[in-house]
């Protein structure tokens, strides 16, 4: 939905929603970026020929994420770090370039993937080009931020691997909701508990228009554009030696994609249920309720506003005074990649957090059970 054609009053009323939920810095940014997706310059600017330069991050896909989030996020932790911007709409890149004081922007993303001053590339470009741009940076290598999904197909995840065994670089996805506040505690807590775990999650989907960009040949429609950020936090919940055999039990009606629900069921007996629904428009954006219980642990999470934690007889209540989905601590997280306090992600995550999702979408398009298995070195990638 674009806000910015929206009356006086719902853009009034949508702001000060957003001032309660996100604060006014976040809600500033958000506004900035939906008028940055149509900006037209009259006169493009004029690149810098900056060569001793200390910024060294590289954007490719300039779209509303990298602009609220990824460029938002870096310039507040690391100042001026961005050394450059790619996008195939050279408007975008070029507000990015101004508005964030870049070294220069381009719409050919080799001039970002070759450069010798970029060491680091935030990927937030469309889905099918994701893996395709992470394995160009990796041949050089350069470390990557993936935005989700990774990859949209096998083909794509075998070569990211590929690329990955080869490379000096380092890869993380953008997977943000684990690093939130919210995602750490419950971390911490189903850490100390003992035995299967049951998950529950509701998630009411933001509209997107059936013309949208996401639900194009080849970008993998909304199980990968947004399913996949509930599967990945759900595979994450479940101790390694406990995942596997992993069964996936769809359940859907007219669509593969909307209006669904997935039930996984672990190798120790755990079962995680996502129930994604996608009708009509979310005014506060994405909406998520997870219940959890595990040992004698009962967890109720709302929005990442609100979480209760009962433990026998203790009850805790955590409340953000903002909403906290982890996307600051995400962008930083991969931000680290190039120093040494982050060695990025490991290929069997990428491998099995990725199989999850594809094999998700396999199971609700054919309306058939699936069974995966964990990656071993020895298999085919
Ligand atoms: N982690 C999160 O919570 C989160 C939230 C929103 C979006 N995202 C992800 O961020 C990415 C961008 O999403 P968005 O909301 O900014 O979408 P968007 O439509 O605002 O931006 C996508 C941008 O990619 C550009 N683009 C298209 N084809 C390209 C190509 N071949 N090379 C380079 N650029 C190209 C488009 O011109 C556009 O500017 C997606 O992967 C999306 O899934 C993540």
């Amino acid at each position: 939905m674009d806000y910015t054609r929206e009356n006086f009053s719902f853009k009034f009323k949508k702001t000060l929603r957003y001032l309660k939920l996100y604060g006014p810095n976040r809600t500033f940014v958000k506004i900035k970026g939906q008028y940055h997706m149509n900006k037209s310059f009259d006169k493009l600017p004029q690149n810098k020929t900056n060569k001793n330069t200390k910024k060294h991050v590289g954007i490719l896909g300039c779209g509303n994420y990298s602009y609220s989030v990824i460029s938002h996020y870096l310039k507040k932790n690391y100042g001026k770090t961005i050394r450059g911007a790619m996008d195939i709409e050279i408007n975008r890149s070029a507000s990015i370039f101004k508005d964030f004081n870049l070294d220069y922007y381009t719409a050919n993303s080799n001039e970002i993937i070759e450069d010798p001053q970029i060491d680091l590339i935030y990927i937030a470009s469309n889905h099918y080009t994701h893996a395709e741009y992470a394995i160009d940076a990796l041949n050089n290598d350069k470390s990557v931020h993936i935005e989700k999904p990774h990859v949209v197909n096998e083909s794509q995840l075998e070569r990211l691997i590929h690329a990955m065994k080869k490379s000096k670089g380092k890869v993380r996805v953008g997977f943000n909701r684990p690093a939130s506040r919210f995602g750490k505690l419950i971390e911490n807590y189903l850490r100390k508990e003992d035995g299967s775990t049951m998950i529950n999650w509701f998630v009411a989907g933001h509209e997107i228009n059936p013309d949208h960009w996401y639900f194009h040949d080849k970008e993998g429609g909304r199980i990968l554009g947004n399913l996949c950020h509930w599967t990945d936090f759900c595979y994450r919940m479940i101790s390694e030696e406990n995942r596997y055999p992993l069964r996936i039990i769809p359940s859907r009606s007219e669509k593969a994609d909307c209006d669904i629900s997935i039930t996984y069921v672990f190798g120790d007996g755990s079962i995680a249920t996502i129930t994604f629904s996608a009708k009509g428009h979310t005014f506060e954006g994405v909406r998520e309720k997870l219940n959890l219980h595990k040992g004698n642990t009962l967890i109720s999470m709302d929005d990442y506003e609100t979480m209760r934690v009962d433990v026998v007889d203790k009850k805790k209540v955590y409340k953000n005074i903002f909403r906290d989905h982890g996307h600051e601590l995400s962008i930083k997280e991969s931000y680290e990649l190039v120093s040494k306090n982050n060695e990025g992600e490991s290929i069997k995550y990428i491998y099995e957090t990725a199989d999850l999702f594809l094999k998700t979408k396999d199971a609700l398009e054919t309306q058939k059970e699936i069974t995966i298995k964990p990656y071993e070195e020895s298999q085919l990638y």
